[in-house]
């Protein structure tokens, strides 16, 4: 029995999770069953990541504390993996006293250890990535993630000795080839470590960042989030579970499931962190790559994100998530970008789930339940040569089928899945089993077809049951196999051909997986966002949202509108306003007018509209509001219910404060 602990990322909480969180969260689920599946001792961690930057600014942004932020979205987090399912055996909090209390030892002990130092840092923080970048590492400046300029900082801090322990890090990954997996993450991390590697900043002082653990050995900064972040996973162990020591039992055996986008903390920061807290590294990490909406990375800050609980909801008779994570695997080569499209996913779903494992199990059981009164007949000994070729056709799948999981070839697995479904129904299509139910002669050779052919699906069903627990256990159940999946029986034992047991009344045969009919998909935001969030719809060339048109208009009632460029010469927050930002905006007055405008949502950081020239309403009534005399309009979009995001209309050209739009 081998011991295996996956642990995936854990999650800003500044977004609601999305199906790319999903993804990552399913593939330590999926694995965990498929481990069990085969008998070994398997654990499973995932959680969120609660402190830095972006958390404090997001709470600010919402006007609320970061403590009811974190409390609010982990909640949300945590409850969608449990709605769904996923079998988690924790789930950490870096805000819970465990992690902090952990967090503060380890530190501690590396700073007596000599390897923490204080010193001053200037540079370019990127609060997206919440991390320090190189020029190297910018695209026309901007980070290639986020698609923001990294901020400029300078301030004292305390340092981790990070260089120290570069050698020792590429002799590691040099001497253990499969420790990064797939290799050309390997090749990356490789390549970035022919350069000299930086010490790593790992305090921020609280004087501008107050949430986060405080230092043990100096209460006037703040620990680093990924400093933090990164020891949830053996923090997570610091606990005893059926009087064991967790972190003696699982921690030798971590296996780290991440996307491409922080290969550089996993691979770099954290193994040299380990390294300087004495502790044992961890065994290796799976890097895969992103789910793309169209050609960009699904991401709520890019506003075409799908969120797992609408999916299942809208799919809840087709399997939802179940459904989901099937394509999932089917969809994406281990390590490369995949594309989520819902016609993807309906095609994929109607071919291979509709068409192949459901229609194979509903055409033999139907023939059974019509013919054989609905029992699973028991002929064995009567096998043929071509039962035989299925049977070792068969038997290849299952024997190969534990090295796909093991190398993450899951879609190759997937595919001998399919292949193994399609000779099933290559078989039935060729013993015609409705024609021997003709010939009451023929009844052994009906059962010994029926037979076979339900023993394929019984097969499929055992071999997908970590990607499809739920509807696999429904097949299952269906057939009679009610034998745990937890590895008390052995995998080669469930999986041996013949072990349909026989005499088992099959129930009422409805579809397990019914078609999709495509027409659905003319409802669905062709962004593939779901309706309602940001960047639903967006681009749809037919709207049924549009609002009425407004009563037709002379040019000379337009003519009382005194539109005018404008220049944002300032923009800020307005305090106890959760829409609003407060511009001072110049039109070539004696100075410039206040105005109060709704478009706080679509600038996180108002600071981008300085400078930028609006369209401004300038002979509107100015309206005493809360907050000050607001004297004009900008124009800005926003939909009818005004909860997508509103942006300010900029001009182009030459045009100077002022000057009139018309
Ligand atoms: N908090 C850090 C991780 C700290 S781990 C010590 C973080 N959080 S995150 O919320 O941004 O999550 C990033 C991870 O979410 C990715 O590594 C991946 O597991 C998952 N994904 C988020 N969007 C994804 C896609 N579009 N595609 C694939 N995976 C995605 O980084």
């Amino acid at each position: 029995m081998s011991r295996v602990y996956f642990t995936t990322p854990i999650y800003y909480v500044n977004a609601e999770p999305h199906i790319g969180h999903l993804y990552t969260t399913v593939l330590a689920d999926t694995l965990k069953r498929f481990h069990k599946l085969m008998g070994d001792d398997v654990y499973f961690l995932t959680g969120t990541d609660e402190h830095g930057e972006k958390i404090a600014e997001v709470a600010a942004r919402q006007g609320i504390t970061p403590q009811e932020l974190v409390d609010r979205v982990s909640g949300v987090f945590e409850g969608t993996w449990k709605q769904i399912g996923l079998d988690n055996d924790d789930f950490i909090r870096t805000t819970s006293v465990r992690h902090k209390q952990y967090v503060q030892e380890i530190l501690q002990r590396v700073k007596d250890s000599g390897d923490i130092y204080f010193g001053e840092y200037k540079g370019l923080y990127c609060v997206g990535c919440e991390r320090h970048m190189n020029l190297s590492e910018l695209v026309d400046g901007k980070c290639p993630d986020h698609q923001v300029a990294p901020k400029e900082v300078k301030e004292e801090n305390y340092f981790f000795r990070m260089g120290k322990y570069q050698q020792l890090l590429v002799d590691h990954i040099e001497k253990n080839p499969t420790w990064i997996r797939p290799e050309r993450f390997r090749n990356e991390v490789l390549a970035f470590l022919k350069a000299p590697l930086d010490d790593l900043c790992i305090s921020r002082p609280k004087t501008r960042l107050t949430w986060g653990i405080d230092l043990p050995f100096d209460d006037r900064f703040v620990t680093y989030v990924w400093f933090d972040a990164l020891l949830n996973y053996p923090s997570a162990l610091k606990r005893t579970k059926d009087g064991r020591d967790l972190f003696e039992r699982y921690w030798p055996h971590c296996n780290h499931l991440i996307a491409k986008d922080i290969l550089k903390t996993h691979a770099i920061y954290w193994p040299t962190m380990l390294m300087a807290a004495g502790l044992p590294l961890f065994k290796q990490i799976d890097v895969h790559g992103y789910w793309l909406s169209g050609e960009t990375k699904m991401a709520k800050s890019l506003g075409n994100v799908v969120r797992p609980l609408a999916f299942d909801k809208r799919f809840e008779k087709e399997g939802g998530i179940e459904s989901l994570r099937y394509f999932f695997f089917r969809e994406m080569k281990f390590g490369q970008d995949a594309g989520f499209t819902y016609e993807l996913f309906v095609e994929r779903y109607n071919s291979d789930l509709a068409n192949g494992l459901g229609n194979l199990l509903s055409r033999v059981a139907s023939i059974a339940k019509k013919n054989l009164g609905g029992v699973v007949p028991g002929r064995r000994h009567t096998f043929g040569e071509r039962e035989s070729k299925v049977e070792e056709f068969a038997r290849e799948v299952v024997e190969r089928y534990p090295a796909y999981f093991e190398e993450r070839q899951f879609h190759t697995a997937i595919e001998e899945i399919r292949k193994l479904l399609a000779v099933g129904d290559g078989y039935i299509n060729d013993q015609e089993p409705w024609r021997l139910a003709r010939d009451e002669a023929k009844r052994t050779d009906l059962e010994r077809v029926l037979y076979t052919g339900l023993e394929v699906v019984r097969l499929a069903a055992i071999l997908l049951s970590p990607i499809m627990p739920r509807k696999c256990a429904e097949i299952l159940a269906f057939l009679g196999e009610t034998r745990p999946l937890d590895g008390s029986i052995p995998f080669a034992e469930l999986a041996a051909w013949g072990e349909l047991r026989a005499g088992h009344g099959l129930g009422e045969v409805i579809p397990t997986f019914p078609r999709i009919d495509e027409k659905r998909l003319k409802d669905i935001a062709p962004a593939n966002a779901e309706p309602g969030e940001p960047g639903g719809g967006a681009g749809s060339p037919t709207r049924q949202d549009l609002k009425p048109p407004k009563p037709e208009i002379t040019i000379d009632d337009f003519g009382k509108i005194d539109l005018r460029v404008g220049v944002v010469r300032a923009a800020g927050e307005v305090e106890g306003a959760r829409k609003l930002l407060r511009l001072e905006v110049d039109l070539g007055e004696s100075k410039p007018r206040q105005i109060f405008a709704g478009i706080r949502a679509a600038y996180p950081d108002p600071s981008v509209l300085v400078g930028r020239r609006v369209v401004v309403v300038a002979n509107l009534k100015p309206r005493q509001m809360k907050f000050g005399l607001s004297q004009g309009m900008v124009l800005a979009g926003h939909d009818e219910n005004d909860t997508r995001l509103g942006t300010a209309m900029f001009v182009d050209g030459d045009l100077k404060p002022g000057d009139a739009v018309t």
